[in-house]
Formats: structure tokens, C-alpha cells, sequence
């Protein structure tokens, strides 16, 4: 027994630091001397040691499906209390990782994890990038014909799936039905705000989802959402009748992004100029600009064309052919900036937004939450400027006009709310959490409050004055390093984009902005250090690694 008392702590260990093949070892160790002594393991005992067994489990799985070597704040928490059977809520903010919740908790579990998603548009991003790191994930979808369902429900039926994704909407149908007859071991409720009348997005379609826990017997449920109050919070769970859940409530401080506010008028700087000179300075990144309308979408797009730069408009108004153009373009980075109304928002993830720029105010802060939550899902440094003027909250009140008289006051109070926002001497940071019920310290770094950076002084014209702030230095990296890392960055992003296309895949599938500059830094020669690198799993090894490692050998 002091042998096995010694490996637990070795797995223990083991399983802390991420040192997941000695925890294997340690394991298989301790089968052997589970087979040798039976009757000296406690029932205690080897509860613990199953425990940390799965613990092992789920890291490796990060790892070898993933490609990430830590969990985000709160993902490991929220798998653990999934895989253990319980009901949860995860709040956490946009671009925080809740996808990841369910998909690696699908792995684990076995039998067909079932997402419910809004967003069509997103769903098939999302199961192609699974498909790339080797998880079996599909949807259906009012995209799909009727033939395309089928094959896909039988492929279900067959076991070909460990994740399927389907709108609310489908829930009601035949879709509803056949459902229940599949081994679903876990339903993900994604964008769970939506079934709440006090949310800021209330969805009817949601309404399906109130009997989930009825229909599919004791299947745990997890919702998740990035935008609840406390009381939605409470809303949310008792909707989808869930059975004293685990909630967790993640932070809203993202320290990568840089939120800078800019008071238009006044004597200050002419907003389209200010815009391009923005732009130019981030040649080859991809931007989101966000417009109140349509107009200035278009204007905005056609004077950075003029100018050179390769942008589009995207807006309700255009033909739906010509707004998906846009996006796929955005997607597989043929196009860096995007202007869009806010309906642009809700449809995409790519994970290298490195800029969102409101050239008008958003209407409430939790929509420019939203919207600033397309930047840095990588978790590299972006930056969020934000363009706000009294006009604008004139412009925007007219929106209201009409609107029944309740509506109509609780949306000025958003506007007003906003305005207080973007106009308040303080750390913005701070004030946005705070409006999330979020108590924090000053960022001291990460907006213009704190740090006093200005973000018009990186501007090309400009260059002579002061190193800009927006440089990605590594401590340690000599200037000459940072030189180097930079042109590796920029040779292997254009072969990343290669091989994107040859797949038919948005770039960042292949591997993330934060990747290559990982890459780019540390210059892996073998499999074994490319490995080693964040966003590096064994899938995308096998597929991509070779032709990064070869590019990276020659450089
Ligand atoms: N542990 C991790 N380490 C590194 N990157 C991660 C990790 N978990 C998730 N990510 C990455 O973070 C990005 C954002 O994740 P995701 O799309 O799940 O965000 P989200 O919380 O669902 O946001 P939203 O509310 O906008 O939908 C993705 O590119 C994802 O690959
Ligand atoms: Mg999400
Ligand atoms: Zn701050």
C-alpha cells in the first residue's frame, strides 16, 4: 500500500503540472498493483485516483484535440461538474472559450452530444474546425435539404457523430422526435439568454427548449451565455428546468483587449481620416468597423478601397449573395476590414480580429460587449476604438420613435447608459465590468485611461514620434529577434493561407494568429517542439505540421 499511497502522489503531481505522460505511466503503475493487492484499496482510494485519472483524461484531450496546453479561466470547472452529471451555466464573456465546454466534454463522454445554436451561419464554421482536429461533429439545419438531413440522421443513428449541432427551431419538428430515440448524453444550450423575457435578445423559437429536461429523461444540461445579469441568470436555469445546477460566472476582464474612446468633433480629428490612419497602420490584419448606417457602411467601405486598403461593406440591405460574399472573403482572409452594420456581429467567429472600430456609438453596452467580443479570440492584443458623440445619441434616440412607450424608455436608458460610458474619465475596463455586476481593479495597461496610449500616434504619418504601443515584444527579444520573428510571422501566415485555400477552409482553421507568432518566435525544428506549442494537437500535426516545419527550417 505505501507503493500505491506513492504513486497517487505521483499522479497527483503529474496531473497538476501537465505532465501527462508520466501520469499515464503512473496509472498503468497503479492498475498493476490494484491487480497484485485488490483488497488494500479503500473504496476512497480509488475514488480519488479515478478522479484524477479523468483529470488526465480531459487535459490530454485539450491537447491532442485542441492543440491547447491550459484551460481558460472556469473551462475545466464546467466540464468537470458536465461529466460528472450535474446541470450548468456558464456566463462568461464573448471570445472566453464556451464552445469548448461541450465539445470536449462530447469527447469524453461518448454517445452524441446535442448543441442547440442559433446561429447557422456559425455551425458549420464550427464542425469544420472540429472535423479538423479530429472530433466527428455535423449539424442539421434549415441550410440542409431534405436529402442531406437523412443521410446525416442515419450517419447519426449509425454512431458516425460524437456532435450535432440544430437550431431551436428543429427541436419542434419530426427532427424533435427522432432525437429521442439517439444515445444523447449531453444537450449544450448555446446562447441560452434567449430564452429569457428579461435578456436583451429574447427569441421565441427558445421556447422549445423548456421541456428538454421532460423529453430527454435525466440528460444533464448546460447552457451558456456571455451576456446574464444575475436574474437572467436565474431565469435562464429554471426555463430549461434544470436541477440545481453548478453556475459559474466568468470574468468580463479581457486584458488583450485595448479599448481606447474617441470623442468625435469638437476640434478633434476627422473620423474618416482617423479610421484609415488606424487602418494603415494594421496593413494585412483583419477589422471589423462598425457603422450606425447603412450609408456610412457603404461610404466607409468605398473610401478605404479608394484608398487601397481591402475592405467590403456588409448590410442588410444587400442581397443575401453579396453579404455572404463578404463574410466567406473576411473568413478566408481575402478581405482585411469589414464595415458593417451590427447585424454583422452575431454570425462569425474568426478568431485573428485584431481591430474593431465603432465609427458611431453602439446602442447599449451590452451590444458593444458584443461587438468588441469579435477582437482577440486568439487572445492576442487588439484593439476596440470607440467613436462616440452626443449627435450619435441623438441619432440614435430617433430609432425609438414609435416604439411602445415602455420600450421606448428602457432603450433611451441604454443609449444614456452607453453615452456615460464611453464618455467617463475612469478605466474603461473597470466601467465595463461594472456594468456586469463585476467589481474589478484598474486595468492599468489595457485602455487609454490608464495607460495614456493614444492610439492616433501609431499612425504611419506619425511614426517618427515614439515606438507605437501596438508591437508584439517579447521581453527577452533582442530588436534584430523581433525583426526576424516578424518576417517568419508574415512568410508563414502567407502559407497558411495556402494551404486554407487548398483545403477550403478559413485561414485561422489551419492554425491561430497567436500560433504562427508562437511559431514564429521559437522556431520549432521538430515535430516534438512543434508539439509543444499552444494550438499545436496531434491531428493538425499530422495534417499541416510537416509543411510549417519545412517553411520554418528554411527561414
Ligand atoms: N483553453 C484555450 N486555450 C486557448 N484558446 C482557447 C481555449 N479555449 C478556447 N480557445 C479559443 O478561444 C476562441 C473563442 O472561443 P469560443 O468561440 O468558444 O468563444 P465563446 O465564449 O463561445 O464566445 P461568444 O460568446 O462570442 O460565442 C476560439 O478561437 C477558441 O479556439
Ligand atoms: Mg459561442
Ligand atoms: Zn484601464
Amino acid at each position: 500500500m505505501r507503493d500505491a499511497n506513492r504513486l497517487k502522489e505521483q499522479l497527483r503531481d503529474a496531473v497538476a503540472f501537465g505532465r501527462l505522460i508520466e501520469a499515464e505511466e503512473t496509472l498503468a503503475a497503479l492498475r498493476e498493483e490494484y491487480r497484485a493487492n485488490q483488497t488494500a484499496f479503500t473504496p476512497g482510494f480509488i475514488k480519488d485516483i479515478k478522479q484524477l485519472g479523468q483529470q488526465a483524461g480531459i487535459k490530454r484531450t485539450l491537447k491532442d484535440v485542441f492543440g491547447y496546453d491550459c484551460f481558460r479561466p472556469g473551462q475545466e470547472e464546467v466540464i468537470r461538474a458536465v461529466l460528472a452529471g450535474n446541470d450548468a451555466l456558464a456566463v462568461m464573456p464573448t471570445g472566453s472559450g464556451k464552445s469548448l465546454l461541450y465539445q470536449l466534454s462530447a469527447k469524453i463522454l461518448g454517445g452524441i452530444t446535442l448543441v442547440i445554436s442559433p446561429l447557422i451561419s456559425l455551425q458549420k464554421d464550427q464542425v469544420d474546425a472540429l472535423n479538423e482536429g479530429g472530433l466527428r461533429a455535423t449539424f442539421l439545419n434549415s441550410s440542409l435539404d431534405y436529402e442531406a438531413r437523412a443521410q446525416r440522421i442515419r450517419g447519426l443513428y449509425r454512431g458516425d457523430f460524437e456532435l450535432v449541432y440544430a437550431a431551436p427551431e428543429g427541436l419542434e419538428q419530426s427532427l424533435g422526435q427522432l432525437m429521442e430515440n439517439l444515445d444523447i448524453r449531453l444537450i449544450a444550450v448555446d446562447e441560452a439568454h434567449c430564452i429569457s423575457h428579461w435578456g436583451h435578445d429574447f427569441r421565441p423559437s427558445y421556447r422549445n427548449l423548456a421541456h428538454l429536461k421532460d423529453r430527454f429523461g435525466s440528460v444533464p444540461v448546460l447552457g451558456l451565455t456571455a451576456t446574464a445579469t444575475p436574474a437572467v441568470a436565474r431565469d435562464i436555469a429554471e426555463q430549461l428546468g434544470m436541477i440545481s445546477p453548478f453556475v459559474y460566472r466568468g470574468s468580463f476582464f479581457r486584458p488583450n483587449l485595448r479599448l481606447y474612446s474617441i470623442k468625435k468633433g469638437g476640434g478633434g480629428p476627422n473620423v474618416r481620416d482617423a479610421i484609415l490612419s488606424i487602418v494603415s497602420a494594421r496593413k494585412n490584419q483583419s477589422g471589423i468597423i462598425y457603422c450606425l448606417s447603412r450609408k456610412t457602411v457603404e461610404a466607409t467601405a468605398g473610401f478605404l478601397k479608394e484608398r487601397g486598403i481591402r475592405a467590403a461593406p456588409y448590410h442588410a440591405g444587400m442581397a443575401p449573395g453579396d453579404r455572404e460574399a463578404t463574410q466567406e472573403a473576411f473568413r478566408r482572409d481575402d478581405v482585411d476590414v469589414v464595415t458593417a452594420t451590427i447585424a454583422f456581429g452575431m454570425g462569425i467567429d474568426k478568431s485573428n480580429v485584431r481591430y474593431v472600430i465603432h465609427r458611431d456609438m453602439p446602442k447599449s453596452v451590452e451590444g458593444y460587449s458584443q461587438e468588441i467580443g469579435r477582437a482577440g479570440r486568439d487572445g492576442e492584443m487588439s484593439d476596440c476604438v470607440l467613436f462616440y458623440s452626443w449627435a450619435d445619441v441623438l441619432a440614435l434616440e430617433r430609432f425609438t420613435d414609435g416604439l411602445e412607450t415602455s420600450l421606448a424608455q428602457t432603450q433611451q436608458g441604454q443609449i444614456r447608459q452607453m453615452y456615460s460610458f464611453a464618455d467617463s474619465a475612469s478605466c474603461r475596463h473597470q466601467a465595463l465590468a461594472r456594468h456586469f455586476n463585476e467589481k474589478i481593479e484598474p486595468c492599468k495597461t489595457s485602455c487609454d485611461y490608464c495607460s495614456g496610449l493614444d492610439v492616433m500616434s501609431e499612425a504611419p504619418v506619425k511614426k517618427a514620434r515614439q515606438t507605437p504601443p501596438v508591437k508584439y515584444t517579447a521581453p527577452q527579444a533582442s530588436d534584430a529577434g523581433q525583426e526576424d520573428a516578424e518576417y517568419a510571422f508574415g512568410e508563414i501566415k502567407k502559407l497558411r493561407k495556402q494551404i486554407a485555400d487548398q483545403n477550403k477552409v478559413p485561414a485561422y482553421v489551419v492554425f491561430s494568429d497567436a500560433t504562427l507568432r508562437a511559431m514564429a518566435q521559437y522556431r520549432p525544428q521538430t515535430e516534438e517542439q512543434m508539439l509543444a506549442l499552444s494550438g499545436v494537437g496531434l491531428k493538425k500535426m499530422e495534417k499541416y505540421g510537416q509543411a510549417f516545419l519545412q517553411a520554418l527550417r528554411t527561414m
